[in-house]
């Protein structure tokens, strides 16, 4: 689904932002990328969605250099109109396309109901919590029927039940939908739930550390297993190594 080799950034003020990455993540696959603050990965990021040119190295989508640019992001900060209630937020995408009415309707009822939006549809995103604002944002991109999503950080202004209780909304979203799924993290454990994937990045100009292969990511059970626990260690300790701090 996506394939990442040699990719370097510098930013004009020269900043080297990332060193050299080279990754693949497979259809349906979900990557978590994790690594010091401001290492590189919402360049990265940017430089997949095409929101930023790419300098030097490839970055494939389905097997091509040129369809990015249509690739939905989910952001920390929920990025909906104010103005616009729960509806006609999730259905924006489609309403901008000029679909159906009915189309619409039949297309955003069960994504709402997923989500446990639909007591909500009616709401502005002003009369609703963190959770249910990021969860609209969720099902707005849903909408869509994308098959690749990109994420960055976007659990991170939420309490960590919440937290959580996305989390398996999201492994589940995945698993059901066949989604492929790169989600930038701070948090150790949320890469270990989420990352079927995960890469630890190097302090800036970003490299790839580790390349760690999770097969349990997203099971229900899976937070509370002894697997969990090895993986989330191994992470943290690859992690510390890469701020060369002693934890
Ligand atoms: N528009 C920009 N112009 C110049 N430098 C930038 C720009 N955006 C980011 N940078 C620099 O590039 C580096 C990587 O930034 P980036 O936002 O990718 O880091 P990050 O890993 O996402 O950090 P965080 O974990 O704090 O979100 C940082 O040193 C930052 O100062
Ligand atoms: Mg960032």
């Amino acid at each position: 689904m996506i394939r990442v080799q040699n990719l370097k950034f510098t930013y004009p003020e020269g900043v080297e932002a990332l060193g050299d990455i080279s990754f693949s993540v497979k259809k349906g696959e979900s990557c978590a990328i994790i690594g010091p603050s401001g290492c590189g990965k919402t360049t990265l990021l940017y430089l997949i969605a095409g929101l930023l040119p790419i300098q030097d190295g490839v970055i494939q989508v389905n097997g091509t250099t040129t369809t990015r640019g249509n690739i939905p992001m989910i952001l920390q900060d929920y990025g909906l109109f104010p103005w616009k209630t729960v509806w006609e937020n999730v259905a924006m995408g489609l309403i901008l396309k000029h679909s159906p009415h009915a189309e619409i309707k039949q297309r955003l009822e069960p994504i709402l109901e997923e989500l446990g939006l639909t007591p909500f549809t009616n709401f502005y995103p002003s009369q609703l919590s963190g959770g249910q604002r990021q969860r609209v944002a969720i099902a707005r991109v849903l909408a869509m029927n994308p098959s690749l999503i990109l994420m960055d950080e976007p659990f991170s202004s939420l309490d960590a039940m919440t937290r959580e209780h996305l989390q398996q909304l999201l492994a589940n979203i995945w698993k059901r939908h066949n989604i492929t799924f790169i989600i930038v993290t701070h948090s150790i454990e949320e890469a270990t739930f989420l990352g079927k994937k995960i890469l630890v990045l190097t302090q800036r100009p970003a490299r790839i550390q580790a390349e760690v292969e999770n097969l349990h990511a997203g099971d229900p059970a899976y937070r509370s297993s002894k697997a969990f626990f090895e993986i989330s260690s191994r992470l943290r300790e690859t992690l510390f190594a890469t701020q060369g701090v002693q934890e």
